[in-house]
């Protein structure tokens, strides 16, 4: 996304420049994502250890090894799953679980990222069609973080369980199958989350230039509000004063809805 242009007019004939900021994620929410960041990277890290200890054993060691590897882990998978649930399931509530026809829409087409050289790919002739405050990917990647979240903490807790019983809790052992289920679910989620916060960080920064800002600033230029979220940029516009953050949906907004390339 080029910024050729310094300013552009709106349909009332007045210049705005594109280049201004407007306001996106507050300290609170860039506080919570940063938790999720750190402790997200540190449960991947620490459990890829035991994951495979042939290969990535070593990891461990940069947590302390063993005890200490584990106590760090399983701390750190407790406050990630605490910041995903205020974050996603509180504060951004009312932008991941509100589903548009704009959002099915951009998942028929994947956002367009499957267009080749500039031409759509066959499965998605039509146009990106635009997106409000998150688009229908960034809303089922939330709700995944979420729900992967919540498996990590409860079969975490099962697996913890033998050490929590002896050292703190004094109650009796859970059975052994729930606990060997409780490793299927907590394998099988990694599989999932792993791979799935490399390409969020990817999609985030090198593929789509300036979105980091959003978590470092909390601001983004009115050019890379209008090019990814236009109805958001619609909304946000019709609030005097521009602060205010829509709802995430875009109630119609169609008048912004002609499609952005992405
Ligand atoms: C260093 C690691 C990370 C970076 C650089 C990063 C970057 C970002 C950025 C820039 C946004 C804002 C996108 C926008 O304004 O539209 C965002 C949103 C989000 N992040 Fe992260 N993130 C990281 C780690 C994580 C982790 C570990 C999780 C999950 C547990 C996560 C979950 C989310 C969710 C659910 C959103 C909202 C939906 C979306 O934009 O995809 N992030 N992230």
């Amino acid at each position: 996304m080029a910024l050729q242009a310094t300013a552009r007019r709106t349909g009332a004939g007045t210049a705005v420049d594109v280049t201004e900021r407007i306001h996106r994620f507050s300290l609170v929410e860039r506080m919570l994502h940063w938790t999720i960041a750190v402790t997200g990277i540190v449960c991947i890290l620490s459990g890829l250890g035991w994951y495979s200890k042939r290969s990535f054993g070593f990891l461990l060691s940069v947590f302390g090894g063993g005890e200490t590897a584990r106590l760090v882990h399983g701390v750190a998978g407790i406050v990630m799953t605490v910041a995903s649930v205020a974050l996603i399931g509180v504060l951004w509530r009312r932008y991941v679980f509100r589903f548009i026809p704009q959002d099915w829409a951009w998942l028929k087409v994947s956002g367009g990222y499957l267009r080749r050289h500039g031409k759509p790919a066959a499965a998605s002739e039509t146009p990106v069609p635009a997106q409000g405050f998150f688009n229908g990917g960034q809303k089922l990647w939330a709700i995944l973080a979420l729900v992967l979240g919540v498996l990590f903490l409860v079969s975490g807790l099962v697996i913890w369980w033998p050490d929590l019983w002896k050292n703190f809790l004094g109650q009796q052992a859970l059975p052994i199958d729930l606990i060997r289920w409780a490793y299927v679910v907590h394998d099988a989620a990694f599989i999932v989350f792993a791979p799935m916060v490399i390409f969020h960080i990817y999609l985030s920064t090198l593929l789509n230039p300036s979105t980091f800002e959003a978590m470092t600033s909390g601001a983004v230029t009115r050019l890379w509000a209008l090019y990814h979220h236009p109805l958001w940029y619609a909304e946000v516009m019709g609030e005097p004063g521009g602060a205010a953050r829509g709802s995430g949906g875009g109630s119609g907004g169609e008048s912004a809805g002609e499609a952005m390339p992405r």
